[in-house]
């Protein structure tokens, strides 16, 4: 035996988004969003597949929160769709939108489930975007604006809020690297569209202080560990600039209140400028209850002139993959995590996801996901390890709930604990479901 054993005040949880379950695309008011755009572009995703019904569960919610309850989960992270409550990003509220979310948030909580609450999991509105999206300074109070709005009208009720949902896929996964919607590839504006997303967070920060919601709130980056190839120089700093692209350019401004300089030499020796505008730093580096880090993968990396942004080179030495081929590498998640706390202090973490894809499917009215199974254990024995190191977790939140629309991916990648049939709708828990239940009701597992 090898007992992983958690404290017990720890909350277990699961997490979806808005556009990857929802569906009802075109109902209730909602208006379009950048995601509705891009996925009805042809060529964008995977077999044309788009989020229009997804796991339609914006009318089987009350099905899946009897699916958490029995999971025996102490939070759910779900997101709002901005174009359900603002169909054009500002202006009227649809009435319609925001009931859906009554009905959630009050059904989570008769079930005695807390309400996690992200405002932005990447479905902008279509018509912020039309003025520019995030590139446009407007977008960015309409997102405080927005948030208020959330704020005061579910006040009391969602005590746990994340402004946005990994900014850097937000910025440059969509608006550099081109694979998510709008699908720009520019790096100048994914570097200025990094900077008003932590505005953005900043400023939602600041009306919920100003308000005195009861409460916390925080954000929730995503994090990977890049393990340099050899002990050269050159190896290392290239490591450094990879991850510094994803921790310090997105932990530094909050935390800190200033960019990287490292950072900020090398984008700017590649042509890429930041315009600050006087008291955004302020803004951005208001203090926050807790950061929310999603951790899926890690890689081993070295240098090569010209490879990629950062002269950064990812090398396969054989880690295991999986269905998504992305390395299996729970070794990173615990020198990411003690990585938080040696730069950034004891801040509260939850992990607001971590997860596998694998794509196993139903036979016999049951589905045999082990290595979903051991890809969690593998990961919650790194978060002990993290815990018993000094990081201050909170909760864990396992990337998902349901299989669901998976962004640039479709239908054709799962992450869930419970399997979604996408023609029937119908759910069937898997084995991963199963271990995951007992281990919440145990709070502790065995690592053999
Ligand atoms: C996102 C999720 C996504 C998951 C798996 C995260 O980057 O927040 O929306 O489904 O990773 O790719």
């Amino acid at each position: 035996m090898a007992i992983i054993e958690f404290p017990k005040d720890m909350k277990w949880g699961a997490a979806t988004a808005s556009y990857q379950i929802e569906g009802a695309a075109f109902e209730g008011g909602r208006g379009p969003s950048i995601w509705d755009t891009f996925s009805h572009t042809p060529g964008k995703v995977l077999n044309g597949d788009n989020g229009d019904v997804a796991c339609d569960s914006y009318h089987r919610y009350e099905e899946d929160i009897k699916l958490m309850k029995e999971l025996g989960i102490d939070v759910y992270r779900f997101s709002v769709s901005w174009s359900r409550i603002f169909p054009t990003g500002t202006g009227e509220v649809n009435k319609e939108g925001l009931q859906y979310y009554h009905n959630v948030v009050d059904a989570l909580v008769e079930n005695g489930i807390e309400p996690m609450c992200t405002l932005y999991h990447w479905d902008l509105p279509q018509a912020l975007q039309d003025k520019g999206g995030w590139n446009n300074r407007e977008t960015v109070e309409a997102f405080a604006n927005y948030s208020e709005y959330m704020f005061k009208e579910f006040s009391g009720k969602i005590k746990s809020w994340i402004t946005i949902n990994e900014p850097w896929c937000a910025s440059f996964l969509s608006n550099f690297m081109g694979i998510h919607a709008p699908g720009n590839q520019d790096p100048q504006l994914a570097t200025t569209i990094s900077h008003h997303l932590l505005l953005a967070h900043g400023k939602a920060v600041t009306r919920f202080r100003a308000l005195g919601v009861e409460g916390e709130i925080g954000y929730a980056p995503n994090l990977e560990w890049l393990e340099p190839f050899s002990s050269k120089q050159e190896d290392i700093d290239a490591c450094d600039r990879g991850m510094g692209f994803f921790i310090e350019w997105f932990f530094d401004p909050v935390f800190k209140g200033s960019y990287p300089e490292f950072m900020v030499n090398w984008f700017e020796k590649k042509g890429v400028m930041l315009t600050i505008e006087d008291g955004d730093m302020e803004t951005i580096s208001q203090p926050i209850d807790f950061v929310g880090i999603n951790y899926y993968t890690g890689s081993v990396g070295r240098y090569k002139k010209d490879e990629d942004l950062f002269d950064l080179e990812k090398v396969d030495i054989g880690y295991e993959k999986t269905d998504l081929n992305w390395n299996i590498y729970p070794e990173g998640f615990f020198k990411v995590l003690l990585k938080i706390k040696d730069q950034y202090g004891s801040i509260p973490i939850y992990i607001t996801e971590n997860g596998a894809c694998y794509n196993d499917e139903v036979e016999n009215g049951s589905v045999k996901d082990q290595r979903r199974i051991e890809y969690i254990k593998q990961h919650l024995t790194s978060l002990k390890r993290s815990m018993d190191s000094g990081v201050n977790i909170k909760g864990y939140l396992t990337w998902s709930l349901l299989d669901n629309f998976e962004w640039a991916e479709g239908y054709d990648k799962r992450f869930g604990l419970i399997h979604v049939n996408f023609n029937t709708l119908e759910r069937t828990k898997k084995d991963s479901y199963y271990w995951y239940k007992q281990m919440i009701g145990n709070g502790w597992f065995d690592k053999e």
